[in-house]
């Protein structure tokens, strides 16, 4: 959507922003050094870890990891569109947002949101409407509380009502498009998407209908069908469910994760009003991002079969980078056959509540998984388990739970925990990616970090940090300097480095917005809330300097490895010959 809005409007904006004010507004900002602290008001503390940072513009959270800058602050506090971020802070500083005529932006989202709501509506009238349907629920246990709580309707069975009722000009029907509740055929005519099925509204945090599932009554294919991806409608990110239980409870205490519309509404029924479903997909990092936002314990219930233990497992390898002090992770399966909504039926509340109360924690149950892997009777065995745990361990952040973690394999596989924490540790270093998983003492450390060989962070690694927190020392630099370097992250560098080049006025906040959809995006985040010395004598420009030229080294030399690799083969050309002569000769001359 950015295109929409120009860029260096944007820029200007965020580089204009007083974060401070932004936040400040909304939350109780203390100040502290040179930066502010609050409690974080994505999660639930008592001492703060929630910081901003007024001459970077932006926030981190040490505790949930949340962070942004203040158009991402209004985005997740507010849970504004990006372009409604926008222009509510361009209008809090009385300016006008520039409009690309040509671009303009094909649908208003208070329309497509006001449209949702409607026929929202009238599917719960259409309900109330079919005795075919309210059997249907009344079958299943559903009471009219609990179907009106969640906003239950039904979808008519004909091809075209909601397209009647609602589509009175190309206009809305344009919009019925872009919210996925008709479909378009070759022929430029349309249908309604969903016929005669119950409807299940699903809502973001606010509590709008941003899409829809629907279930069939009969056992026509597919059973569930969703609203496709919309502008509103991200699947990868909803929960379904969690703005019901954010209302019905106060303090959430712990979060259910199960799998279907029916388990979130079932349970609910019989007073379980803290689960959510993922709309049909595995449970993603975006997920667990907001259910630790507003708890510290989840459980994931799955059943018992097979599809349930990968799910399980699949949930648990997405949970690892999540895990920190204090956050409870469990696993709880149902008998074979049994899914949390006929449990409940068929059990009770208080049994469901036995079942979660006796969920296997994460630890456990990563162990157990694996040594069903092995031969656990075996050295071999046991020393392959510390093998497949390996990987796993790597991405839980340094911490506590990671050493505890480590102590319960060691003593599965019999080694002291020291030898398999050196084991695990040992392969870090010259693994990539998983060193940068790091918890709240890494982020901590930073300093430690820049100056100590301690978890050395990679030299490009450094290099990006160091830029992103001083955009300024950039603009010297000479990127020719990487031709050649194949360092992973070196080509983000380079683009870093010509980036804050071509606007030399861009800050943190700046360079974080313009990678805000892209992958890379939430990886300098990540490295925008590193602290950076801000001693006299720290020069980050020199710094910068340094790592460039580290890397040129670096390149020069592994470029001569192979030429003399490649001499010990003879298969040098003339050229590679007289390179590697004129290096042999340097060191003698200067030396
Ligand atoms: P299940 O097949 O386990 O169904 O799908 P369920 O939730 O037990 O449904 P009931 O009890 O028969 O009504 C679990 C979830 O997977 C997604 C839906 O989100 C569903 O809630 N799903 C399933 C689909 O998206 N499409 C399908 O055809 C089936
Ligand atoms: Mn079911």
């Amino acid at each position: 959507m950015s295109g929409l809005i120009p860029q260096h409007f944007i820029d200007d904006l965020i580089a204009r922003a007083d974060i401070i004010e932004v936040i400040g507004k909304r939350v109780q900002l203390k100040k502290a050094g040179r930066e502010f602290k609050a409690n974080c008001p994505f999660h639930d503390e008592k001492t703060p870890s929630f910081t901003v940072s007024p001459a970077k513009g932006f926030y981190h959270c040490f505790g949930c990891g949340a962070h942004g800058t203040a158009l991402g602050f209004l985005m997740e506090y507010d849970h504004m569109s990006f372009v409604e971020a926008v222009e509510n802070l361009a209008s809090s500083m009385g300016i006008e947002v520039p409009r690309d005529e040509s671009q303009r932006p094909a649908h208003r989202y208070d329309e497509l949101f006001e449209l949702l709501a409607k026929v929202e509506r009238y599917y719960q009238a259409n309900l109330r409407n079919n005795d075919a349907a309210k059997d249907y629920l009344k079958a299943r246990g559903i009471d009219g509380a609990t179907a009106k709580r969640f906003g239950i309707g039904y979808a008519s069975a004909g091809w075209s009502t909601v397209l009647d009722k609602f589509g009175k000009s190309n206009e809305i029907i344009e919009r019925l498009l872009a919210v996925g509740l008709v479909i378009r055929k070759d022929n430029a005519s349309h249908y309604d998407r969903f016929r005669d099925r119950i409807m299940f509204p699903i809502r973001d945090a606010r509590g709008r209908c941003i899409g829809f599932g629907g279930r069939v009554i009969g056992d026509q294919e597919p059973k569930y069908l969703n609203s496709p991806e919309t502008v509103l409608f991200h699947k990868g990110r909803e929960l379904y469910g969690l703005y019901e239980a954010r209302q019905a409870i106060r303090n959430i205490e712990m979060l259910v994760v199960v799998e279907g519309y029916m388990d979130v509404v079932g349970l609910a029924r019989h007073g379980i009003e803290f689960a959510v479903a993922t709309l049909g997909t595995a449970t993603s990092d975006d997920h667990l991002t907001r259910l630790f936002r507003l708890t510290e314990e989840v459980i994931f219930c799955f059943d018992g079969d097979s599809a349930g233990r990968a799910a399980a497992w699949r949930a648990l390898e997405a949970t690892l980078p999540q895990i920190r002090e204090g956050r409870q992770i469990r696993f709880v399966f149902l008998p074979e056959g049994q899914d949390p909504d006929s449990f409940i039926r068929d059990n009770g509340a208080k049994a469901f509540e036995g079942a979660l109360a006796e969920g296997v924690p994460l630890s456990d149950f990563l162990v157990r998984e694996l040594a069903l892997k092995v031969d656990m009777d075996s050295v071999d065995g046991r020393a392959r388990l510390a093998e497949l745990a390996k990987p796993l361990v790597q991405r839980i952040p340094q911490g506590v739970y990671r050493e505890l973690l480590t102590e319960r394999l060691a003593e599965a596989v019999g080694l002291s925990a020291s030898k398999l924490h050196a084991l695990f540790s040992k392969d870090q270093e010259t693994g990539r990616g998983q060193r940068y998983a790091r918890g709240i003492a890494g982020i901590r450390s930073a300093r430690s970090q820049l100056q100590s060989g301690v978890s050395k962070p990679s030299v490009v690694r450094r290099a990006i940090t160091l830029l992103l927190n001083n955009p300024e020392a950039g603009q010297a630099l000479d990127v020719e300097k990487l031709a050649g370097v194949t360092r992973p992250g070196t080509d983000l560098l380079r683009e870093l480095i010509e980036t804050v080049q071509a606007d030399p006025k861009l800050t943190t906040a700046g360079i974080l917005e313009r990678w805000r959809n892209r992958e890379e995006g939430r990886h300098l985040g990540k490295l925008a809330a590193v602290e950076i010395p801000d001693d006299e004598d720290f020069d980050a420009s020199a710094e910068l300097e340094h790592s460039l030229d580290q890397l040129a080294a670096y390149r020069q030399r592994e470029r001569m490895d192979n030429l003399v690799k490649k001499e010990g083969l003879s298969s040098l050309s003339e050229a590679e010959r007289a390179e590697l002569r004129e290096h042999r000769r340097g060191p003698e001359m200067s030396g």
